[in-house]
């Protein structure tokens, strides 16, 4: 029991009735839709640029207990396609907040061998935030340990077209025919095709809707809401997230193990 309790530092007896720690399932991706900044900074009489800082820092904290579950990618939302709307001072802080965070974290995700990877049309992002990208992905390409994948200015209906573009370039040049089309060929054409879909995602702020988010790969995710804002969002909450994920019955349109037997 002692080793248990240190693996789940927040598994309480209580939850421990729920599931039985040492068959918790760990999803292979997680997906995070780090929501609730504003309303954060808000409670505290802060400016939201506070609160945004506040959830770039909670995203070390996500990295640290997705390590110590072994969950080997996950991807967070921080910029949508529809994230340009905002007020131009809040899509510059946004621009600045993730320069200075890889510069400034570079050195962490590497003691933690946390590889990064950017999903989203990154090519119309400003130059200096194409450069981090570029950077990171470049600097971080030998980390095996977890894949950290920032999806920034990312769209899943963007994401869809474009891939849809992609083929349509490809049939317009005779290398393949409308008819070879299926699911795993469109898939290979997303931004990050060897990237496992999301097992799980999980949305706090207690807004119950996925946003754009992972639109295609997200099709059979199971979905985890939370009223907790993002810069709260711990080790507790994960924890609760895979306790409730545990229990869930992944059928992806088939039956279940039980209703297997009954014919
Ligand atoms: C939604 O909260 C959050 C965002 C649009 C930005 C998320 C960005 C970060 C956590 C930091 C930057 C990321 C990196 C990788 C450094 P909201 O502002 O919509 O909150 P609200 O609904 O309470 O107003």
């Amino acid at each position: 029991m002692r080793q248990e309790e240190s693996k789940f530092p927040l598994f309480s007896k209580k939850k421990q009735a729920e599931v039985d720690p040492s068959e918790l399932k760990i999803p292979t991706h997680l997906a995070v839709i780090m929501d609730g900044n504003g309303r954060w900074a808000k409670k505290r009489m802060l400016p939201r640029s506070a609160g945004h800082r506040a959830g770039a820092d909670n995203l070390k904290t996500l990295c640290k207990n997705c390590g110590h579950y072994g969950i080997k990618y996950v991807t967070v939302y921080a910029f949508s396609t529809e994230n340009w709307s905002r007020p131009e001072s809040e899509v510059h802080t946004l621009m600045e907040l993730f320069v200075e965070y890889f510069d400034r974290y570079d050195p962490e995700l590497e003691k933690e061998g946390i590889r990064v990877r950017f999903s989203g049309d990154i090519a119309a992002l400003p130059q200096n935030v194409q450069d981090v990208c570029r950077r990171a992905e470049e600097g971080s390409k030998h980390r095996d340990k977890m894949t950290l994948i920032v999806a920034f200015n990312y769209g899943g209906r963007r994401e869809i077209i474009q891939a849809a573009q992609k083929l349509a370039e490809k049939v317009k040049a005779g290398q393949i025919r409308s008819e070879d089309i299926t699911e795993e060929l469109f898939a290979q054409n997303l931004y990050l095709p060897d990237v496992p879909d999301p097992d799980l995602i999980i949305r706090p702020s207690g807004e119950e809707r996925t946003s754009n988010f992972l639109v295609w790969e997200g099709a059979y995710s199971e979905l985890w809401f939370s009223d907790v804002l993002w810069p709260d969002f711990g080790m507790k909450e994960l924890t609760d997230a895979l306790i409730a994920y545990t229990k869930r019955d992944r059928r992806f349109g088939g039956l279940s193990q039980e209703k297997k037997g009954e014919e």
